[in-house]
């Protein structure tokens, strides 16, 4: 546990940086934090290493094809089926689908980054819903979350049963704390969160903000790669698992569970974080988007931005994702004769873009780290008026993309804004105005 004066701790910072982690993405795992604790040959056996509880989470239906099989096995000190009732809490900033406040906003819309938190305020007091699509309760769709804090969880863990939380860290380093291990992601970094998996975040810094994606459809996979070959975009060797780590704490824990889009608590008589040994491919993991290899053209034209795809929840259609998480890397612009900003663009799948650092490179102005941009389906999207006409000018020599990180969740369903983001103060008015301007240039 660590002391909570606002900010990370200097002992989170310390834990955050000695930590050990497993390697590879989708693999059957095992790790144990004392020897002797995970049973070796079978999964329950009559009576558990050192006197620990199996308890086995799965994350797939029993019966999915191995491709798509996630469970885990884990060793803990107490059963999670020992709690108390869960009753209703509030909602806070949280909204879940069906996203039904308002009309579906065919608009290009922006924001700028979520205001500072009230003093006091930890990961899961700030979280706050963007919008999204879909539904929670029938496992389709996904929701797009922000968070600003500037304190650490204390006694209290997070799970989400709606679906799992890809973790995008735009200030501030984060501390996760969860069964499995402990995880530390910063920014450039992501993290993810399995279904129904508890977790805790501690502060590394002074405050923590960025994005949440929550995807309620199948877990994110690594995209098949086609003619690219066996290896290119994120290698699975670069995503990194934590290692086993408990806590014997007798402290009474909240257990915070959103459920079918509300938020539930049980306070436990002890951490649930206590989990001394497990095996499985149900797993959190963090991944460095820097290690990301940029693939794109050598000749002319620039592909699409699929090129770009880190992570993809498939849908039971070939190709077609319930979402995307997709990286703008830095990269080398090399295409001849090639307008090299990302072209104007009309797209049955719909946008949503944030920032991690730098400046993205179809807007000159306006889409700043921590804030987002929605380009719904089939809104008409591309650069700038002032970008398309440097780009347009600009003089074709290799040229580097080097300052900025800048992300896209891209999904299959219109996203639907809750009414906190089309009300909110840090919408920007006037985001149309950046394609006011562009010169008619036609002579027959
Ligand atoms: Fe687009």
């Amino acid at each position: 546990m660590s002391e909570q004066a606002g900010g990370g701790s200097e002992q989170a910072r310390k834990t955050a940086e000695g930590l050990e982690y497993l390697t590879g993405f989708g693999n059957e795992h095992s790790s144990e934090a004392v020897p002797g604790a995970l049973p070796l040959g079978r999964n329950s056996p009559q009576r558990a290493p050192l006197g620990l509880y199996a308890e086995q989470l799965s994350g797939s239906a029993f019966t999915e094809p191995r491709t798509h099989n996630r469970r885990s096995w884990l060793y803990r000190i107490r059963p999670s089926a020992a709690h108390p009732p869960f009753t209703r809490i509030d909602n806070g900033g949280l909204r879940s689908a069906p996203f039904t406040e308002g009309a579906p906003d065919p608009n290009r819309l922006r924001w700028n980054p979520l205001p500072d938190p009230a003093p006091g305020t930890d990961f899961l007091a700030g979280l706050w819903t963007l919008g999204g699509n879909g539904d929670a309760t029938q496992r389709a769709g996904m929701a797009i979350h922000l968070y600003a804090a500037d304190t650490s969880m204390t006694d209290r863990v997070f799970s989400d049963s709606d679906g799992e939380l890809l973790i995008v860290p735009e200030r501030g380093g984060l501390l996760l704390r969860t069964e499995f291990g402990l995880l530390a992601a910063r920014p450039g970094d992501v993290a993810l969160i399995p279904r129904g998996v508890r977790f805790r975040v501690e502060l590394l810094d002074a405050d923590a903000r960025g994005y949440v994606c929550e995807n309620y459809g199948q877990p994110f996979e690594l995209p098949n790669l086609g003619p690219i070959g066996a290896n290119g975009l994120a290698a699975a060797r670069d995503f990194q698992a934590p290692v086993a780590a408990y806590e014997d704490s007798e402290r009474p824990t909240q257990v915070v569970n959103k459920f079918c889009g509300n938020l539930w608590s049980a306070t436990y008589d002890h951490s649930p974080l206590d989990v001394v040994a497990w095996h499985g491919s149900h797993v959190p993991y963090v991944y460095d988007l820097h290690r990301f290899n940029v693939l794109g053209s050598i000749s002319f034209d620039h592909p699409d931005p699929s090129i770009f795809t880190v992570l993809t929840s498939p849908s039971d259609t070939p190709g077609l994702a319930g979402v995307d998480f997709v990286v703008f890397a830095p990269r080398w612009l090399v295409g001849e004769d090639t307008f090299r900003p990302p072209y104007f663009h009309r797209n049955v799948m719909s946008e949503y873009m944030g920032l991690i650092e730098g400046a993205y490179d179809a807007k000159a102005e306006g889409f700043v780290p921590g804030g987002g941009s929605l380009h719904n389906m089939m809104s008409a999207h591309g650069p700038d008026r002032e970008t398309f006409d440097r780009a347009s000018a600009a003089e074709l020599k290799p040229q580097k993309i080097d300052d900025g990180l800048a992300f896209m969740f891209e999904t299959r369903w219109p996203i639907t804004a809750t009414a906190q983001a089309a009300g909110a103060e840090h919408l920007q008015r006037g985001y149309d105005d950046v394609w006011q301007g562009l010169e008619r240039h036609f002579r027959a």
